[in-house]
Order: structure tokens, then sequence, then C-alpha cells
């Protein structure tokens, strides 16, 4: 099949038009140092997507506060101390006629132990789970600190804008502050945060309006939703004997409320730490149990929404992206690791024709105890190294064996990222 429908411009509710349907989905790149400033291999990473083809790149998540950060490696972006090379990566991300929009977020309770020992959540109460390990105690949320942070993401977008980044995604999905403060599991506030949906969205909304009212109305905002915090494989354990937190019907409610304050664009994501979008280390098996995730959801609110759609995760050949643009379940195709091993997967589909498939890997120490520790991850640090190698001009290596991701992890978070494990065996 012809990509014809990959290649067609898309033109978004506030007037900019991105040249075609590829939306390359935020993936932390951790690039920066202990300064969480942006760098030369930010620049030479980005500069080599916008020239593999796709209409948008949004970037990793970048962190509204420095002291709160989700993952060691995160760019944090509060004040302008780092406008020149904010300057730089905007360019090299918006060469050959891409756009490149800044994914914005706040971790809340989803900031490492080993980095974080005040992590700030809508109410206290650890991540659960088998991650749950990883972070610490939440403290909850005063009415001052919710008002800075609204404040955060209204002024990290404004720098984005000056910077020359071409729009912004703010993050409200994957269980992170926004996503938390959605959540009727994570949120137990009782003031006009907490309580129906419409208090639970209400930080949401804020956050939407703060960074729309700086930024203008001709400049792209798209939002990163859950369609619900259960990824649609998993099924939810009788033994927690409690729903997913944030369901499909208040993920539809919200896209309305969304679409109606003028959101250019919603990226369909799901899942939290507890229970994580990409569910195991197997790669290829596992996309090929799931298909395209999220398709089910993404047929249920076609035609309830005009505002464009960028459906994320498992997508990996032109035949199954001609397929979801051409049945209207998306505007844009979503993708992240698949762009981490083919540079230019955009190009090759629409340029060339290219017809074959992007096989992820399984990612493995050879160590099971290992492995079922450190599945997620072993394969988020196995993508952040491809991103290392690119970003110094090299090639992806898919045969990086999976026990180098768990150096690179340690590396990244130091050997405290083995004490929580230690502490828990011991009790
Ligand atoms: C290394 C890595 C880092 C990621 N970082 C982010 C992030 O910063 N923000 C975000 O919204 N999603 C992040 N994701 C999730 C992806 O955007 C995407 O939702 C997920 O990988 C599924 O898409 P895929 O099947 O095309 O990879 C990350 C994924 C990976 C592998």
């Amino acid at each position: 099949m012809a990509a014809t429908l990959t290649a067609e411009p898309l033109t978004l509710p506030c007037g900019v038009t991105v040249k075609n349907r590829f939306y390359k989905s935020a993936m932390n790149e951790a690039l920066a140092g202990r300064d969480c400033a942006p760098t030369e291999a930010h620049v030479h990473l980005y500069r080599t997507w916008a020239q593999g083809g796709a209409g948008v790149l949004v970037t990793g998540n970048v962190m509204v506060d420095r002291t709160q950060l989700g993952e060691p490696g995160n760019v944090a972006v509060e004040d302008e101390r780092d406008l020149a090379m904010l300057r730089r990566w905007a360019e090299a991300g918006t060469e050959n006629g891409a756009h490149c929009w800044m994914q914005i977020n706040h971790p809340g309770r989803q900031s490492p132990i080993t980095i974080n020992r005040h992590p700030l959540a809508p109410s206290a109460g650890k991540v659960d789970g088998e991650y749950g390990k990883f972070f610490a105690e939440p403290t909850e949320l005063t009415h001052e600190q919710i008002h800075d942070i609204i404040r955060r993401f209204a002024n990290t977008a404004r720098i984005a804008k000056k910077a020359g980044f071409t729009g912004v995604e703010i993050h409200a999905a994957h269980g992170y502050l926004i996503n938390q403060f959605l959540s009727p599991l994570d949120n137990r506030r009782t003031d006009e945060y907490g309580g129906s949906l419409e208090n639970r969205a209400r930080f949401l909304f804020d956050v939407f309006d703060a960074v729309r009212a700086v930024v203008g109305p001709n400049f792209p905002i798209a939002v990163k939703l859950n369609s619900s915090d259960v990824p649609i494989a998993i099924k939810v354990n009788e033994r927690d004997g409690a729903p997913g937190g944030f369901n499909e019907e208040e993920s539809i409610w919200v896209m309305k409320q969304l679409e109606k304050r003028g959101v250019d664009l919603i990226d369909i994501s799901g899942g939290t730490y507890s229970k994580p979008v990409i569910q195991t280390n197997d790669g290829a098996a596992e996309d090929r149990r799931r298909g395209v995730y999220f398709t089910d959801f993404a047929r249920r609110i076609k035609g309830e929404l005009n505002v464009p759609i960028a459906l994320t995760g498992g997508f990996r050949n032109a035949t199954d992206m001609e397929h979801a643009l051409g049945e209207g379940i998306t505007q844009m195709i979503g993708i992240a690791r698949p762009l981490a091993l083919v540079l230019d997967l955009p190009n090759r589909i629409i340029r060339d024709g290219w017809q074959g498939s992007v096989d992820l890997p399984r990612v493995s120490t050879g160590i099971k105890p290992l492995d079922k520790a450190f599945g997620g991850i072993l394969v988020i640090s196995w993508f952040e190294l491809q991103m290392h190698r690119i970003a110094r001009g090299k090639r992806p290596n898919p045969r990086i064996g999976g026990m180098r991701a768990l150096l690179f992890a340690l590396k990244q978070h130091g050997p405290a990222a083995l004490t929580p494990r230690r502490r828990k065996g011991r009790q």
C-alpha cells in the first residue's frame, strides 16, 4: 500500500499546519547533567530526528521544577538561564519543516527516591505495585504550592515559545502529577481540587488555561492524556479490589472539556508506574499480543470529538498506520521506541514506500530475578542508551544487552537504586 495518508498535512485548531502525520512521541532523553540543562547532545539528537522526516517531534518531558524530577537526566526549565541552548535545541528540532514541541511535566509522587526524598502529590500515600519501592512517601500539596506549579507550567511554556519551540505538550498521563489529580485513587482531597471529576480535572484545566494565556491563541498546545489508568492489555488484579483510577468515561469527559477550552491535539496513552504502558520487556512479542495500543478506545471516541488525536503506542508498520488514519480513529501516528531504532522511519515510509516492520528486541539481563525486578526500567534505560548513541553521532545498536541497560540505570540513579529493594527484603 502506498503511504498516502501518513504524508498528508494536518491543520490544527489554532491554524498551524504540520507537514505530515508522524508524531514523534515524548521519550525522556536522560541527557541532562545535574544542572538539568539541555546540551549539544539534545541538539544533535533532534537534528537527526528532524532530518528523518516526522511532522512533529515532541521532546522528552521537561520538568517545571528542578527539585522535582521524574528521572535523573531530565531537563528542567524554570527560568531563562539556559535560553541560549534551548534556542539551539529548538532550531535543530525544527529543521526540515518539522515542528518541535516541548513536553512539560511535573512528576508529583512519581519522583524517584534516589533523587528526591520529598515528593509532592495531591494527597499523601505511596505509589502501589512493584515499583512503589522506588518512590518516597509524598506530602500533600498546599493551595499555594498548587498555584505555584500552575504558574510554573505557564512559565516553562512561555520560555519554550521564546526559545523557538513551535508548540508544547502538557503531560497529563502516565501517573505523573496531573494524572494524580485526575485519579480518584491518588486524589483524596476535599477542597476544590478533589472529589468530583470536575474538581479533579480543575488542576489540568487551570494549567491548560494558564499556558494558553501566555502562549496566545495561535500556538499549538497538545495534552497527553490517559484513556484510562489501566492500559488495556492488563487485567485489573482482583486483589487490588479497586477500580483502575481515572477511567474511560472520565477521560472522554475531560477530552470534551479540553476541546471546548481550545486544545489543539490530544495524545492518547494509558497507564501509570503501577500499571505501565510498556508492560513487559518482551519487545516485539508484547507488540504482537497487543497490536496498536488503545485502538478500542480510539474507536469509541471517534465522532465524539473534532480535536485531532495522536494515538500513541504499538505502531510498527505502514499498514497499521494507514489503516488507523483511513478508519479515522486517529489523525496523527504517535511513535516513540521505533524512532530510536529507525531514525528516518517517516522518510522511509513516505518517500520510499517502506513496507517493513520495526521489531523491538526483548531486553533481558539473562538473570530472571533481575529482569523481574527491573523489567520496565530496563526497557526505558535500553532506549535511553540508544538515544545517547544517536546524540553522539553513532547509529543505534540493537545488540546492546540488558545488562548494559541495567548498569546505565544504576549509573544514572547511583547505587542507592538498589537500597529500597534491600530494605524491603529485610522487613
Ligand atoms: C525511553 C523512553 C522514555 C519515555 N519518556 C516519556 C516521556 O518523557 N513522556 C511521555 O509522555 N512518554 C514517555 N515515554 C512513553 C512513550 O512516549 C510512548 O507513550 C510509549 O513508548 C509507547 O509508544 P511506542 O510503542 O511507540 O514506544 C517514554 C518511553 C520510552 C521508551
